[in-house]
């Protein structure tokens, strides 16, 4: 049951993600709470990769002593503490200072892997600092080459291990909701402007004292000296390839002895093919429907995939993942592990790094509890006879 939250609502007492995200959006700006939370055009893909979980149902078994449960899982190799993983996301410094530190600490916090994104606020070096982390780096594929191969460098000198590079942003999607707070490019409308001056802790906790963040990992690919926003921007675009293909997946598996991930794949025949060309594990993505509107969930082709690609390939998915009983569904279907995206920066937005922790522990409540309600111990248990399709 929805419920109209008080006015002033503490992050720790929500009680599920919508809530945060309620919580978040009282706390940012409005051209920041739109940028996390919209989609691209007329956010079908948006909605429907909430709706999509609905489609799916238990069917639970009882009297079977569910009184000692487990969440791990294994994921390339190595136990983790529940089947998620915080997925990269770009310019989390506008949510909070230093938000990429505060998502990678609450990461390691709960025995989960953090994945920095190419278009961070944080470098890849700094968050390669923290304690017991297991981080992992995103990247996309630009034009430069020497640019992508000193990036894959900096991530091996630094430490990382698994590299995740997304293949779904050669072009860009069209966010409306976005360009809607802008009067031209990169500049906020009046209305916008007077919104962010209703919320003084926002600029106290993002803008002061250095302005806004600037991105940290784009290194070369920048204008000498210029790592602002408005560089970046112009800089990502010039650089973006539209010509992507296998080919450079290829050079980039010669190139990188890690661990590599490919992520925004939506159709069978390139999950076979990421197999084909030695990728260690694959990302289920339509971008949390922010690029291509109308695309499939990850999650409605997933069964399909697992049957395609067999037992032994690392399959991942994120899109809507709201809810415990959601990643169920996920692990029911075939996944390893779920990517978290705006799970996560709801409770950034909504309560910093302890929101964070907030967001994670709702979540591992709700599959704890749920995985006990289904009849089952742990994650290994689960199968297809636990889920019927289709009502
Ligand atoms: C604010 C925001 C920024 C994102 N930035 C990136 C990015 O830099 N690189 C990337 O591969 N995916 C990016 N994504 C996509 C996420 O990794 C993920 O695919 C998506 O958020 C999953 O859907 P969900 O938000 O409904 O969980 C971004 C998503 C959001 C919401």
């Amino acid at each position: 049951m929805k419920r109209v939250l008080p006015r002033r609502r503490r992050f720790d007492r929500a009680k599920n993600i919508d809530e945060l995200a309620e919580i978040a959006r009282r706390r940012l700006p409005n051209f920041v709470y739109e940028y996390i939370h919209g989609g691209a055009d007329d956010e079908v893909s948006l909605a429907n990769n909430r709706a999509v979980f609905d489609r799916y149902r238990f069917t639970p078994r009882t009297l079977t002593d569910v009184s000692q449960r487990s969440l791990t899982a294994r994921v390339l190799g190595r136990e983790i503490a529940m089947p998620m993983i915080i997925g990269p996301t770009g310019f989390n410094g506008m949510i909070t200072q230093d938000g990429d530190m505060k998502l990678a600490r609450a990461a390691a916090r709960q025995d989960i892997p953090f994945t920095l994104s190419n278009a961070s606020t944080t470098s890849l070096e700094e968050i390669a600092t923290v304690e017991s982390g297991w981080n992992w780096m995103q990247i996309y594929f630009y034009r430069d080459r020497d640019y992508v191969e000193a990036l894959i460098e900096r991530c091996r000198a630094a430490g990382y291990d698994t590299l995740v590079v997304t293949t779904d942003s050669a072009i860009y999607g069209n966010r409306e909701w976005d360009a809607r707070n802008y009067a031209r490019p990169l500049v906020l409308d009046t209305y916008n402007k007077l919104h962010t001056l209703t919320r003084p802790s926002w600029i106290k906790d993002v803008l002061y004292p250095d302005g806004i963040p600037t991105f940290k990992n784009l290194g070369d690919l920048l204008p000498p000296g210029d790592d602002s926003v408005q560089g970046a921007a112009s800089a990502i675009g010039e650089h973006l390839m539209p010509s992507l293909s296998w080919k450079e997946m290829r050079w980039l598996r010669e190139r990188w002895p890690g661990k590599l991930l490919i992520k925004g794949i939506l159709c069978v025949e390139e999950a076979r093919q990421a197999v084909a060309e030695g990728m260690d594990g694959i990302v289920l993505s339509n971008h949390g429907g922010r690029q291509l509107d109308g695309a499939v969930s990850a999650l409605e082709i997933l069964r399909e995939v697992r049957a395609a690609v067999g037992d032994e390939m690392t399959l991942l998915l994120d899109g809507g993942f709201r809810r415990g009983s959601d990643v169920l569904k996920a692990r029911l279907l075939g996944a390893d592990a779920v990517m978290l995206g705006r799970a996560t920066l709801y409770g950034l937005g909504a309560g910093g790094e302890p929101g964070v922790d907030h967001a994670l522990r709702l979540l591992q409540a709700e599959l704890d509890r749920n995985l006990g309600l289904l009849g089952c111990r742990h994650l290994q248990e689960l199968n297809d006879a636990f889920l019927r399709e289709g009502h």
